[in-house]
């Protein structure tokens, strides 16, 4: 195969995640700073038909799968066009969302072919949902997963952990998939720009099986084998539906596996998600050129581990990731 973005560490890229908004219906307090952040002019935004090409470009380039993500990616008002667009290139198309508005798009994931989706919710308590979000919409999320079972996509549920706060939901959810063939997936609460991230507030990926043996018999718990470059560490309760997984980019990152390049809103390009440097497509796009030469560039300056943060040392020292963007602005 000529056309791979491999790395200087013997990574190939495949994986293509789009953010298409910097902004949400949904304010959680982990992923944005309480005041917002500040936007990008609209016309800084990508628009569907540069989307479209420059994901044709990493396409040509060995991309075999594309992720959208915001923000929330379903209320950006061109998202029937952005899929039918994308549908069109011969890639497995997913999308990451909260959830709140997913029953109107029902059928438009459908007929463009997206039948995996990934589903933001950290609790399965209300008032505990309102407190993380700033929001009320904790039952249209809960009902919208139930609904998408129902509708046949597969789903993963994504907890994020922090301690004091949800860690003590952890075996309700994983009782949530007794009877629903989803996958939870919580994962270690990681630092951003503006998120108070404290390596104290963190639920390790240890301290979570503490809780599963504390509360399940040894011979219930399966570890399940994983998908190759799977960001999670999959188990399942014996005789569940469902099964449940640990994202570790703390304590046990996936670098070695990574596969994962990230395109933000206004067009910049991120290899990794924990890296501040940005590579500008946009603007060369714009400009009636060739983005392929920079993503080529850009994949090779690729660090090891964790945008450079290879110790947990390094990810406690708060100038090193206030250089990066707030979650809102990368998508996960
Ligand atoms: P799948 O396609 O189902 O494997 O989805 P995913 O796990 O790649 O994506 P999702 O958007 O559901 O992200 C789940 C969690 O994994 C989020 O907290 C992301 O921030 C985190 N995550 C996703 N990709 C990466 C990555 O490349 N590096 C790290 N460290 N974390 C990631
Ligand atoms: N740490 C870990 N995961 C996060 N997400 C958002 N912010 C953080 C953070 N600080 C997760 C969301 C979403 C996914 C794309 O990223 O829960 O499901
Ligand atoms: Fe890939 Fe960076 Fe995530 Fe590691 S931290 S898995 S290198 S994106």
């Amino acid at each position: 195969n000529k056309n791979i973005l491999q790395d200087s560490h013997g990574r190939d890229h495949a994986y293509l995640r789009i953010s298409l908004i910097e902004r949400c219906n949904l304010r959680c307090t982990y992923c944005m700073p309480e005041e917002g952040v500040k936007l990008s002019p609209k016309s800084h935004l990508m628009t569907y038909e540069e989307i479209y090409e420059i994901a044709k470009t990493f396409v040509d380039n060995g991309v075999t799968k594309i992720r959208l993500t915001g923000g929330e990616p379903l209320i950006r008002k061109d998202i029937p066009v952005i899929l039918e667009k994308l549908a069109t290139l011969p890639v497995e198309l997913s999308i990451t969302s909260n959830a709140v508005i997913i029953d109107k798009f029902i059928n438009a994931l459908k007929t463009n072919g997206v039948n995996k989706i990934n589903v933001s919710l950290d609790s399965l308590d209300a008032s505990k949902f309102k407190h993380i979000t700033r929001r009320h919409e904790f039952q249209k999320v809960y009902d919208n997963i139930l609904l998408l079972v129902k509708e046949g996509f597969t789903v993963k549920v994504n907890a994020v952990l922090m301690k004091g706060f949800n860690d003590n939901e952890i075996i309700d959810f994983i009782n949530f998939t007794k009877d629903l063939p989803v996958s939870v997936r919580f994962i270690e609460f990681m630092p951003f720009d503006g998120n108070k991230w404290d390596m104290s507030k963190m639920v390790s990926y240890a301290e979570v099986m503490t809780y599963v043996n504390n509360a399940f018999a040894e011979d219930k718990v399966e570890r399940l084998q994983d998908a190759p470059n799977d960001t999670s560490k999959n188990y399942k309760i014996k005789g569940y539906k469902g099964s449940f997984a640990i994202i570790s980019s703390v304590t046990n990152p996936f670098c070695d596996s990574c596969n994962r390049l990230r395109l933000t809103a206004n067009g910049q390009l991120k290899n990794c998600l924990f890296s501040s440097g940005e590579s500008d497509l946009l603007t060369t796009l714009r400009a009636g050129e060739s983005v392929e030469p920079i993503i080529q560039k850009a994949v090779q300056a690729k660090f090891k581990v964790r945008g450079g943060m290879d110790t947990l040392e390094k990810l406690q020292e708060p100038k090193l990731h206030s250089n990066n963007r707030s979650m809102i602005t990368i998508g996960g």
